[in-house]
């Protein structure tokens, strides 16, 4: 069984490494990984850390890309790997325009495509924009749907996916979480290692999506500000996405604050040993939104929907919405009422148990 596996995004590649990495491994699989580099820098945290080679680098990024100019450059770049390939499968996941790009290429080379992460929903086309556009188009393409969870097996069975198609996994950022988390590890980053975890309460930010560009992350970012000058034993700790409107909307209200720490990215050992340190989570990402349960650590969800309500459910993860005061008062009740912290702060484990690359790879062998 010949596998191509591809990926390009900073979180495409947490969640694919696990994966890979079993894919490699097996006797019986000859597997070949192309990433799309959609990400550079934020990508190549990922395969170092997770020791991964790529057999096919696109290197498609450019600074300020649109979402054309992606799709057009994945989609060209592919096709070649595609035919000098031939694999029986290829691999691809979640929503990025990396994911449907690839999808598309595979399927004008009739290639049957395997969704990583599929059935995740919030029906509103624009929100998260592209995303949940991506991951219908992705859905209509796929032979092999892996969905994390029952409740996105039964999304993909209202659209008309057939049952033996979809396969219910976990999540592979749990296999990827385990693995980082069981590790001992120090920081190195001069400002998280000036920060005494013990006597302060740290907040970790991350914010990027881009609906929330302009008015909403200008909102959001307004009320950490609000937070970190009305609570004084308070730290904000953002490692900043490379986005360069990101990177300016940030600096711009956050910057050169006390007790603010804008930082670069962090490679996922030393993220996940932030988050598990931290006291909550303030974020729009989605893969945070299935990490902090299995730590047991409050999310925020700066966001008007989430497609991930497994985790509200589970108490965890709270829609926290992109209005100032909104955020503000939720942030506050967590900082300032003990019962309310503990409701939110319990570990639990909504999205899987680890093993979800090894069940994706059980699927595949049947299949082919
Ligand atoms: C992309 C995905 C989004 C995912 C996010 C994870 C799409 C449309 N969006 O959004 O689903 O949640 O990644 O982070 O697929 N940049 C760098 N170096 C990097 C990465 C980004 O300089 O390593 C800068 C570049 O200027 C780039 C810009 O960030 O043009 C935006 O990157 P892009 O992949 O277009 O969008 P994201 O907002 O990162
Ligand atoms: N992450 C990381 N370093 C950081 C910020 C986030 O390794 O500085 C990890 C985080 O733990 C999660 C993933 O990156 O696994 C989320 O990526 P991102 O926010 O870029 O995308 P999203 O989850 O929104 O798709």
């Amino acid at each position: 069984m010949k596998v191509m596996s591809v990926f390009g995004t900073r979180p495409e590649a947490i969640k694919m490494a696990p994966l890979v990495r079993k894919l490699q491994e097996a006797p019986d699989v000859e597997s070949v990984l192309c990433v799309t580099a959609q990400h550079r820098e934020m990508l190549d945290q990922v395969l170092e850390l997770f020791e991964l080679v790529p057999d096919y680098d696109l290197n498609i990024m450019k600074p300020n890309q649109t979402l054309s100019m992606i799709t057009a450059n994945v989609i060209r770049g592919i096709e070649e790997v595609l035919v000098r390939e031939k694999p029986d499968v290829v691999l691809v996941h979640g929503d990025t325009s990396t994911t449907f790009a690839s999808a598309l290429a595979a399927f004008y080379q009739q290639i049957p495509v395997g969704h990583v992460e599929a059935g995740l929903r919030t029906y509103d086309p624009y929100s998260p924009f592209p995303e949940e556009m991506n991951r219908v188009l992705t859905s209509d393409i796929a032979a092999m749907h892996f969905a994390p969870t029952e409740r996105n097996r039964q999304n993909l069975l209202r659209e008309g996916i057939r049952f033996e198609d979809i396969f219910v996994t976990g999540n592979t950022v749990i296999d990827a979480l385990l693995e980082v988390a069981g590790k001992p590890y120090e920081f190195e980053d001069d400002a998280l290692k000036n920060i005494d975890f013990a006597s302060r309460r740290v907040i970790t930010v991350t914010c990027h999506r881009r609906e929330n560009l302009g008015e909403y992350m200008e909102n959001i970012f307004t009320a950490i500000r609000d937070l970190a000058d009305r609570f004084e034993d308070v730290e904000i700790v953002y490692p900043v996405h490379l986005n360069p409107k990101v990177r300016e909307e940030a600096g711009r209200i956050l910057g050169s604050r006390e007790r603010i720490h804008l930082i670069d990215p962090l490679s996922y050992q030393p993220f996940v040993n932030l988050m598990a340190k931290s006291y909550f989570i303030i974020t729009d990402s989605g893969g945070m939104q299935e990490e902090a349960p299995s730590l047991g650590k409050p999310v925020l969800v700066v966001r008007r929907e989430t497609e991930r309500p497994e985790a509200v459910e589970a108490g965890t993860v709270r829609l926290a919405g992109v209005e100032r005061d909104h955020i503000y008062q939720i942030a506050e009740s967590l900082l300032t009422d003990p019962a309310y912290y503990a409701n939110m702060a319990e570990a639990v484990n909504p999205y899987g148990d680890g093993q979800a690359s090894e069940r994706i790879l059980t699927a595949l062998r049947n299949r082919f």
